[in-house]
C-alpha cells in the first residue's frame, strides 16, 4: 500500500476506531498500531516494520501461524459453495469438523457451535440453569467460579469472573454465581503448605457445603488460568476437585478458549490431568482466528436430558447463536486441526514449550526481580516480584514498561493487565505451535535485555 493511503488507514483509525481493552487518551499525541500483514510467527505494521508474535495475535489465538493458504482456500471454497445457514439446519464442515473434534476428546459426544469464548460459555451457563428448571425443581442453579478465572466479557460471563478490575464498573450482575479461592501455590495464602493442591480443592468443597450442595449445579474452571496469571494448578489439585464434584453431584465446566487445541502440548488442557468434564468451551485457537468459532461440547447424558419429553414443548435447549451457523468456522476449524496433526504440532508445542520454561529459569539466575516462571507448552509466564523473600508484585507500570522495551526492539510479549488489582505483574508468552529454537531464543535475548534496562 502506498504511504499516502496507509497515512489515510491511520487517520481513519484514530478517527473512528474504538479500539479493544486500550485506554485511547494517549493515542491523541501517537500513530495507533495499525497490523498489515503476518507470515508463520511475523508481523508487520504499517511502518513496515516487522515484530515477531510471542502472543500469537495478542491474545492466544493464532496458533498455526500467520498467512496459511490452505486455511483461507477451505474457507474461500467453503463459503462459496455454501456460506451460512442456521444451525437449526446441517452444514457439510460442521458435521465433519464435529466428528474430528470429538475424537480428540473421549468420553464427550456433541458439539454445539457458537461464535465467542464468552458466548460459548454463556451456552454451558444456561444449560444447567435450564437442568436446574427442568430436572431439579429449580435447585442446582448455582454455578461456581475462581477468583483469578476469566470466562469472558458479556454481563453473564463477568458474573463468572475472578478479575476483579475487569468486572469494576459493569455491575450489577447476574445472580447465582459464587466465587471459590484460587489455586496458585505461590501466593498461597497459607504459606507453603506442601499439601496445598489437596488443600485448594477443599477450599472448593467449603463453599459447596456452605451454599448447600442442593443448590450447586456446575463448577466452571480454566485447566490452567491465562490472563489472571498462567496458573498451573498445583499436584493433586484436579484429582481432589473431581472427587469433590463427583461426590456433591456438581458438574464440570472446563473452560479451554485459551488451553484448547493444542496451547499446552495436549488437544485440552484438562487431558494432563485426567479430568471427566461434562462441558468443555474453545474458541480461541479452534480455527487460529482464522475464522469466528467458538464449540460447547458435552457429553451424551446431557444431551439426553434435554430431548426426553418431546410432549413438553420446553424440553430442548432453546438457544441460537446466529453465526454460530456460519461454515467458514468449522471449514477453517477442519484445516487447523489438519495442520496440527499432520505438522506435529503437539510435539513441538511441548518440546519447545519445556525449552523455554527451561530458558526463562536460566533467567532467574541473572535477574533476580523474575519470582517465580510457570507453565505448560507454549503458555508460559513470568511473575516479576521487587524481592524474591517478601514477593511483593513490582507495580503493573513497570511490568509494562518490559512489554514495551520488547516492543521496541521488534518482539510482542504480553502482561497481566488490569485483571486483579496489585498482581497485574506476570510478563506472558504464547509463541505460536510452530515455534523453533531460534524464536524462543530471539524472544528470550529481548526479554533478558528489557529486564536490565527496566530493573538494572
Ligand atoms: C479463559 C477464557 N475464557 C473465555 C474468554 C472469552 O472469549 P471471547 O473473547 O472469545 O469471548 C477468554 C478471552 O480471553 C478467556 O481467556
Amino acid at each position: 500500500m502506498k504511504p499516502e493511503n496507509i497515512n489515510d488507514i491511520v487517520g481513519s483509525d484514530r478517527n473512528h476506531l474504538w479500539h479493544h481493552l486500550v485506554q485511547h487518551k494517549p493515542w491523541q499525541s501517537t500513530d495507533p498500531m495499525v497490523i498489515v500483514e503476518g507470515k508463520g510467527m511475523r508481523v508487520k505494521d504499517h511502518n513496515g516494520r516487522e515484530y515477531l508474535d510471542a502472543v500469537s495475535g495478542g491474545v492466544w489465538t493464532v496458533n498455526v501461524g500467520y498467512g496459511r493458504e490452505s486455511i483461507a482456500n477451505a474457507v474461500r471454497d467453503q463459503i462459496l459453495k455454501m456460506c451460512y445457514f442456521a444451525n437449526s439446519a446441517g452444514n457439510i464442515p460442521s458435521a465433519q469438523f464435529a466428528e474430528k473434534l470429538i475424537d480428540k476428546m473421549p468420553g464427550l459426544s456433541r458439539v454445539y457451535y457458537a461464535n465467542s469464548g464468552s458466548e460459548a460459555n454463556e451456552k454451558g451457563f444456561k444449560l444447567v440453569r435450564q437442568l436446574a428448571a427442568m430436572k431439579n425443581d429449580g435447585k442446582k442453579h448455582k454455578i461456581l467460579y475462581r477468583d483469578r478465572d476469566y470466562h469472558g466479557t458479556t454481563i453473564t460471563a463477568l458474573s463468572a469472573g475472578g478479575q476483579v478490575q475487569r468486572k469494576d464498573q459493569y455491575g450489577p450482575f447476574t445472580p447465582g454465581f459464587v466465587e471459590v479461592p484460587h489455586c496458585l501455590a505461590y501466593r498461597d495464602p497459607r504459606g507453603g503448605d506442601p499439601d496445598y493442591g489437596v488443600q485448594a480443592a477443599r477450599d472448593i468443597e467449603k463453599v459447596i457445603l456452605a451454599e448447600d450442595p442442593d443448590t450447586v449445579g456446575s463448577i466452571c474452571l480454566e485447566p490452567i488460568t491465562a490472563g489472571g496469571g498462567v496458573i498451573v494448578p498445583p499436584e493433586g489439585y484436579w484429582e481432589t476437585v473431581q472427587e469433590i464434584c463427583s461426590k456433591y453431584g456438581v458438574l464440570i465446566h472446563m473452560d479451554e478458549v485459551v488451553c484448547g487445541m493444542g496451547r499446552t502440548g495436549k488437544w485440552f488442557g484438562y487431558q494432563h490431568y485426567g479430568i471427566r468434564p461434562d462441558m468443555v468451551t474453545m474458541a480461541k485457537g479452534v480455527a487460529s482466528g482464522y475464522a469466528a468459532i467458538a464449540c460447547l461440547v458435552t457429553n451424551e447424558g446431557m444431551f439426553d436430558k434435554f430431548k426426553d419429553n418431546a410432549e413438553d414443548p420446553l424440553n430442548y435447549f432453546r438457544d441460537i447463536s446466529t453465526f454460530g451457523g456460519c461454515t467458514a468456522g468449522p471449514a477453517a476449524a477442519l484445516e487447523n486441526l489438519r495442520i496440527i496433526e499432520d505438522e506435529n504440532l503437539l510435539a513441538n508445542t511441548t518440546a519447545m514449550g519445556d525449552y523455554m520454561l527451561d530458558q526463562l529459569g536460566g533467567l532467574m539466575d541473572k535477574h533476580s526481580v523474575i519470582g517465580q516462571v510457570r507453565g505448560k507448552g507454549l503458555f508460559l509466564g513470568a511473575e516479576l516480584v521487587e524481592d524474591r523473600d517478601s514477593r511483593v508484585p513490582v507495580p503493573e507500570k513497570r511490568a509494562q514498561a518490559v512489554v514495551a522495551d520488547c516492543m521496541a526492539q521488534g518482539v510482542i510479549i504480553g502482561v497481566t493487565n488490569r485483571s486483579i488489582p496489585g498482581y497485574n505483574n506476570t510478563l506472558c508468552f504464547s509463541p505460536a505451535l510452530i515455534a523453533r529454537k531460534d524464536d524462543i531464543d530471539h524472544i528470550l535475548d529481548a526479554v533478558d535485555g528489557a529486564l536490565g534496562r527496566v530493573f538494572g
